[in-house]
């Protein structure tokens, strides 16, 4: 049989899911759980978004008390956290796709304002994301075996709990675990700190802990190869992720999310076919596990990415929070829907801006009743 060219519309085997097609929900942090459990109107969000076979990534949820430091983000450390998001996962299955929950923890980009008893946040080390917050306080040994634990709990509650159909540990944009990877931000002289090796540590004991108490296959990690987000920064970027990647191999896991650093017009950088990542996909090796390239894509550069083999799945952050129907957008090339005043609904709350954005069907109805003679 002739070998078919792959598109983004190709299906592909990932972990244990039989996706019908390559474009993601990347995750989004939407700031609209109050009280901090995911609720029925965030089901509403996940469900417009959902396909038959296609794969949404949940916005960053905390894995501990520790872990947080925004108003009204959803957490997943209790059976009542898993129960709301057990919401969003029934309304996702039930349009037959599939959702991963993505498990975050903030560290030094926390403030005390988001801590038990006001306390300043943890990190690797006793450092601040900029200078006029105060320094978070490094764990200790006992602390960080805790803080792995809690990556675990948070998996077993998301899959056997809220039904996710995995889970994706937050291993990039400058959160903990890069706050332990990278030689600026980690100045631990202990087995977490110095070398790569032991400042690469704790990114892996938390990897061997989820997948011992989740199948590998429904687990994914993300990371921001050499991107220096939030203030993080490291010697020898290609060294370290070089080291962290070959690793990953190792592993099975379902799939790799690499973070662009191209963010089209917000974060500048070369074309996506020369970006920081071409060096680093080779690297990649293990054929069960697929990678999934994320930042500034466009119908186009999707497609080429998928074509030329630099990406087996795509996630797309803002456009698919105003198109709900982007995949049924991509794949009939309709126009893409942009909103200028997208960003100031981020993390506003409220339907606005995150339930209201109309499909393409909805846009043509609306258009055709307002030209119409009455
Ligand atoms: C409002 C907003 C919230 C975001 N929240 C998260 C998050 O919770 N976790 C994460 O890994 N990335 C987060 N990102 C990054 C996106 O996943 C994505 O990498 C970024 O939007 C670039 O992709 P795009 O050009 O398709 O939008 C966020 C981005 C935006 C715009």
């Amino acid at each position: 049989m002739p070998s078919q060219l792959l598109s983004l519309f190709s299906p592909i085997k990932v972990g244990d899911m039989k996706l019908e097609h390559r474009v993601a929900l990347a995750p989004l942090t939407r700031s609209r759980s109050p009280g901090f459990v995911a609720n029925a109107l965030n089901a509403l969000y996940y469900s417009q978004r959902a396909t038959k076979g296609g794969l949404l990534i949940s916005e960053g949820t905390c894995i501990d008390p520790y872990s947080n430091g925004y108003a009204n983000v959803p957490f997943i450390f209790t059976k009542e956290h898993a129960e709301g998001w057990a919401l969003s996962t029934e309304a996702v299955h039930a349009k037959g796709g599939y959702i991963y929950a993505q498990l975050w923890h903030v560290g030094r980009l926390s403030q005390a304002s988001f801590q038990p008893d006001n306390q300043p946040p943890v990190s690797s080390s006793a450092t601040s994301v900029r200078e006029n917050r105060p320094p978070a306080r490094a764990l200790n040994i006992a602390e960080i075996q805790e803080t792995v634990k809690s990556y675990a709990n948070a998996a077993i509650l998301a899959i056997n709990d809220a039904h996710f159909d995995g889970v994706e540990i937050h291993a990039a944009h400058g959160y903990l675990v890069e706050q332990f990877l990278n030689s600026n931000s980690n100045l631990r002289t202990d087995v977490y700190g110095g070398s790569i090796e032991n400042r690469a540590r704790f990114l892996f004991e938390v990897l061997d802990a989820v997948v011992a108490a989740v199948p590998a296959s429904k687990v994914a990690i993300r990371i921001s190869p050499d991107c220096n987000m939030q203030g993080v920064k490291d010697d020898d970027p290609k060294a370290l992720y070089t080291y962290v990647l070959q690793r990953l191999n190792d592993y099975n896991l379902a799939y790799i999310q690499l973070t662009e650093p191209l963010w089209g017009a917000w974060v500048q950088g070369p074309p996506h076919d020369q970006s920081k990542l071409v060096q680093y996909r080779p690297l990649l090796k293990n054929p069960l596990t697929k990678v999934m390239l994320t930042g500034g894509y466009t119908r186009d550069s999707a497609e080429s990415a998928v074509e030329t083999g630099r990406a087996d799945l795509i996630g797309f952050g803002r456009d698919f929070i105003t198109n709900p129907d982007l995949v049924s957008r991509l794949e009939r090339n309709l126009p893409i829907a942009q909103d200028k005043d997208v960003v100031s609904g981020h993390y506003s709350g409220g339907k606005e801006k995150y339930t209201d954005y109309p499909t393409w069907e909805e846009e043509q109805a609306a258009k055709y009743y307002l030209t119409r003679e009455v």
